[in-house]
């Protein structure tokens, strides 16, 4: 047997040094990863927190409300005889109960698709009419629900659970949150069924798990720091299905009302914050 020469233990030196080396700088990289990462987390953190004292989101929900009461439309009727779901005029704690079964329409109905039911059938406006410019900033639809969500908050949410559509949407739901479609194959679950997942510097919620799925649906609707606007959460999903580069989902139509079902039950004993705020 020929025992090593000096040069071939030089050799081996030299490329543990260089493998040493290597897992250094791996390591090292990850870890100023996860410090940046955490770094950035505090700065967004820090920014809701100042932010917290004077959201930009309390002028909607002013707005809101002077919307709720003001005589409006070919019937020059106000909103304050609108039912969310609790009987004529009672905001405290609808929203949190919502989406819910409506015998009047014979449907499940969000937020938005009611009060765009109570507009067109107290104050005769056209369905166009009541989502008028529900794309841009300050947009009526979105300072109603801002003013319907905010008489919610501090109370848990608790969608309805009386009527059995509310269970079968609840179930449509919970299957289009995992079914894969449109030309990337992605399904919801694909971006919200991990913990501690980012795109950008936005955490993703893990809506599989109870805990990460009442932090994100406590917020909504919130104020979109990139947007300088209010979202509702139906405008959130919206989004998110053409993030997937799905068919454009239809403002209040039956599938962005399941996922909300499915979503809100995730999120069951949350206490809402609502409005929120959002990157
Ligand atoms: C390609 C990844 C991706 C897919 C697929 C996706 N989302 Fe998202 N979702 C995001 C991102 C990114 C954000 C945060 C956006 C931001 O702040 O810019 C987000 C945010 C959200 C939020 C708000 C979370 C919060 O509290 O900030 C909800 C609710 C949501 N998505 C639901 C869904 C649903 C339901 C689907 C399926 C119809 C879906 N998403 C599909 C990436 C995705």
């Amino acid at each position: 047997m020929k025992s090593s020469s000096g040069d071939e233990i030089g050799m081996k030196h030299r490329l543990t040094a260089w493998v040493a080396l290597g897992i250094g700088l791996m390591l090292g990289i990850g870890w100023a990863t996860a410090a940046d990462d955490r770094r950035a987390l505090d700065q967004i953190q820090k920014y809701r927190d100042m932010l917290k004292d004077g959201n930009p989101a309390d002028l909607m929900e002013l707005k809101g409300e002077g919307l709720w009461t003001t005589p409006r439309g070919p019937k020059q009727a106000t909103l304050e005889q609108c039912d969310l779901g609790l009987g004529p005029g009672v905001l405290e704690g609808a929203y949190a109960q919502l989406p819910r079964w409506f015998d009047d329409v014979g449907r499940v109905l969000d937020a938005e698709s009611r009060l765009i039911h109570c507009m067109s059938t107290l104050q005769g406006l056209t369905r166009d009419e009541a989502l008028q410019n529900w794309t841009r900033p300050g947009s009526d639809i979105e300072a109603l629900v801002t003013f319907v969500a905010a008489r919610s908050r501090g109370l848990p949410i608790r969608a309805s659970q009386t009527h059995p559509r509310e269970a079968d949407m609840a179930a449509v739901g919970e299957a289009l949150f995992f079914r894969r479609a449109g030309p990337l194959d992605f399904s919801c679950a694909t971006c919200h069924s991990q913990d501690a997942r980012r795109i950008r510097l936005q955490e993703l919620p893990n809506f599989l798990d109870p805990a990460s799925a009442r932090e994100s649906m406590i917020q909504w609707p919130a104020y979109r720091v990139s947007q300088s606007a209010v979202w509702t959460l139906e405008r959130r999903l919206i989004d998110c299905i053409r993030q997937m580069r799905a068919p454009d989902a239809d403002y209040g139509s039956d599938a962005i009302i399941a996922l909300q079902v499915y979503l809100q039950r995730q999120a069951s004993g949350g206490v809402l914050e609502a409005p929120g705020i959002k990157r």
